[in-house]
């Protein structure tokens, strides 16, 4: 992945996406105080546009170091520096004790998971009593997307369509409900719609 380049599009062309995800993961999930950890976070785009429009603090976890390079140059240019940090590793092993944050975000990460069940199974275990997720993919509205890919034509950009499938297309085709009652969660909710597909567990 070139961190540099999605970085530049991500805090760009891409912000009215992350800030969408993260009106609606607010209004979804009404969890405005606590403790959030971004799943795949990269840079940090959609924690930072969540943590703008909350109290949260952030943790961005992402198995690349690279990612939480600029994770954290984007956490001091927001000014978040009280409010967020980084941490690196795997979904599937996550360094964190059982039942430590509020809620757990989390977009176009999941198609890059080998094992998603137990990547949610893990997700499930550091969530606390009364937290809830939102992990998901999608390209926003479909107003939101033209917008996006009219400003990068006018930019001169590439749009990575197969890329983005991956992420938030083919990449997200899954039986959420066969793995999630694989691994033993039952209280959730599936939201399936034009901006994607996202999952809401409650714990
Ligand atoms: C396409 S990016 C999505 C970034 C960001 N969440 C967004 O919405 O723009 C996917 C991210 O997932 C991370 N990732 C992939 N496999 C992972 C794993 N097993 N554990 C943690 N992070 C992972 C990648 O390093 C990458 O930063």
């Amino acid at each position: 992945m070139d961190f540099e380049h999605y970085d530049e599009q991500s805090r760009t062309v891409k912000q009215p996406l992350y800030d969408y995800y993260a009106q609606k993961a607010k209004a979804h999930t009404d969890i405005t105080d606590g403790y959030c950890l971004d799943v795949g976070s990269n840079g940090g785009y959609f924690g930072l546009a969540l943590a703008k429009i909350t109290n949260l603090h952030m943790t961005f976890f992402d198995i690349a170091d690279e990612a939480l390079q600029k994770a954290q140059k984007n956490i001091v240019e927001d000014g978040l520096q009280q409010r967020a940090t980084t941490l690196l590793g795997d979904v599937h092993a996550i360094p964190l004790e059982d039942e430590t944050m509020d809620i757990v975000i989390s977009r176009g990460s999941i198609p890059f998971w080998e094992d998603p069940a137990l990547a949610l199974k893990e997700i499930y275990r550091v969530l606390k009593k009364g937290g809830k997720t939102f992990v998901g993919g999608g390209k926003g509205t479909p107003e939101i997307k033209e917008q996006i890919e009219e400003n990068m034509r006018a930019r001169g950009q590439e749009i990575d369509r197969e890329a983005m499938n991956k992420m938030h297309g083919d990449g997200m085709k899954r039986d959420y409900d066969a793995l999630l009652k694989s691994v033993g969660i039952y209280d959730y909710v599936i939201h399936r719609g034009q901006d994607g597909i996202w999952i809401q567990m409650y714990r």
